[in-house]
């Protein structure tokens, strides 16, 4: 029921295991005057202080301070934080349409940074497309001829672009409104448009500005389970930005939580929600229902005897807590977390319930087994969850560009 295409491919490789598209080191963005926010990322004193402290002492603001990850390639990487942590600038400087003040950035390991501008024009034109929340579309032109605006741009003939405009279109749901505007669209539907045009380039990564945050959370709903079908479809690699915990949970293979530019945690759901690395972060996932997130290798422990080993429903290791509390309740007695045949470990009641109430050490099992995508468990586990919202600032994006 809950086990998709990359939890089938997890089981042959890990995240981790996977070459990176993006590679990000020690990137900073200063906004600011020009010489002044050069020597922030250089001088360590500056280097190391707080917003306000930097912004009274030299008139700047890090919105990107000295970040460093890898998007490997067809994860869904979550930027996650409150409004002006620095989400959109961040992903903004991975194709250069915002000027890293230092750092490095490479796309299978090209230096963006080194672009000339025809090759920064081919990165943004066909390898990284860029989903905005408020759409960009051109008002007026057709469904159809918005989607293969990408393509055009390219300087593909007309019947050809039209022809791969219209089966995108079909992809996302739209078949049959070709010939509208925008303007005779709704929101998830415009939204759609958005995704599929920046789907016609075939890009190798898909970079997503809060696309969903204008939607009503119905619709949302649906356009969040339209990314995870066409991610399970194409196994497309996805930088998807949001403030929304609920939705970072939903979509993420792993989490980059940011907090005033910095990054502050990086990891899978699990990681994120069963240990917390600061105060902070632990606010942020304080009301998200651990059951449905942790999965039973958080809970489980070493058969107590052969007897306990052979006996009990069987589990797999990515199943979350919750459904082991179900199979727990069915059978009666302890449950077995089975791989490949063989006993990782056993829960019971007691083991479960421990997590449920946060009494358990929520830390995820260390190995590689630890990266392994549990994204799975976790987005059936936010369904479950209804809207409720994590903390988040209720201002408006800032920020909003049209392709
Ligand atoms: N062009 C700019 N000039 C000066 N400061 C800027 C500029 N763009 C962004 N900032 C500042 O950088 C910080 C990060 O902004 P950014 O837009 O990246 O945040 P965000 O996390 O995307 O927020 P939101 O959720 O509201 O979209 C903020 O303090 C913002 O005021
Ligand atoms: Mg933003």
């Amino acid at each position: 029921m809950n086990t998709t295409a990359k939890d089938t491919a997890a089981a042959t490789d890990t995240v981790a295991e996977r070459p990176p598209v993006f590679s990000v080191d020690g990137l900073w963005k200063v906004f600011g005057p020009k010489a002044k926010a050069a020597r922030v990322p250089a001088d360590p004193v500056l280097a190391a202080l707080g917003p306000a402290e930097l912004r009274s002492r030299t008139g700047c603001t890090a919105a990107v301070a000295d970040v460093s990850f890898d998007v490997r390639q067809g994860e869904v990487f979550v930027v996650m934080g409150l409004s002006g942590s620095g989400k959109s600038t961040l992903v903004r400087c991975l194709t250069r349409l915002v000027e890293p003040t230092a750092g490095s950035i490479t796309i299978d390991g090209e230096d963006v940074r080194a672009m000339d501008r025809s090759r920064l024009r081919a990165l943004r034109r066909h390898r990284a497309a860029m989903v905005f929340q408020h759409f960009g579309l051109l008002p007026h032109r057709t469904v159809l001829d918005n989607v293969a605006y990408g393509l055009e741009v390219q300087g593909m003939g007309r019947a050809a672009r039209r022809e791969r405009a219209a089966a995108v279109v079909a992809k996302v749901g739209l078949e049959g409104l070709e010939q509208r505007r925008p303007g005779q669209l709704s929101g998830g539907q415009r939204q759609r448009v958005g995704l599929a045009r920046a789907l016609a380039v075939d890009p190798e990564v898909l970079l997503f500005d809060e696309p969903f945050s204008a939607l009503d959370p119905l619709i949302r709903r649906d356009m969040q389970e339209e990314v995870v079908r066409l991610h399970r479809e194409e196994g497309r690699t996805m930088v998807f930005i949001t403030h929304d915990l609920q939705e970072a949970l939903r979509l993420g293979d792993r989490i980059a939580l940011m907090r005033d530019g910095r990054v502050v945690q990086l990891g899978t759901p699990e990681e994120i929600v069963g240990s917390p690395a600061d105060d902070y972060v632990r606010e942020f996932v304080r009301d998200v229902p651990r059951e449905q997130v942790l999965t039973v290798r958080t809970a489980m422990r070493p058969a107590a005897d052969a007897d306990e080993a052979g006996t009990g429903p069987a589990i797999r290791p990515g199943a979350t807590v919750s459904e082991a509390i179900e199979a727990v309740a069915r059978a009666g007695s302890a449950a077995r977390v089975m791989d490949e045949g063989r006993c990782l470990g056993v829960v019971d009641a007691t083991d479960l319930l421990s997590v449920v109430a946060g009494t358990a050490d929520g830390a995820a099992p260390a190995g590689p087994a630890a990266v392994r995508r549990t994204a799975g468990a976790a987005r059936l586990g936010a369904a479950a969850t209804g809207e409720r919202r994590a903390p988040a600032d209720p201002r408006p994006a800032t920020t909003e560009e049209p392709a």
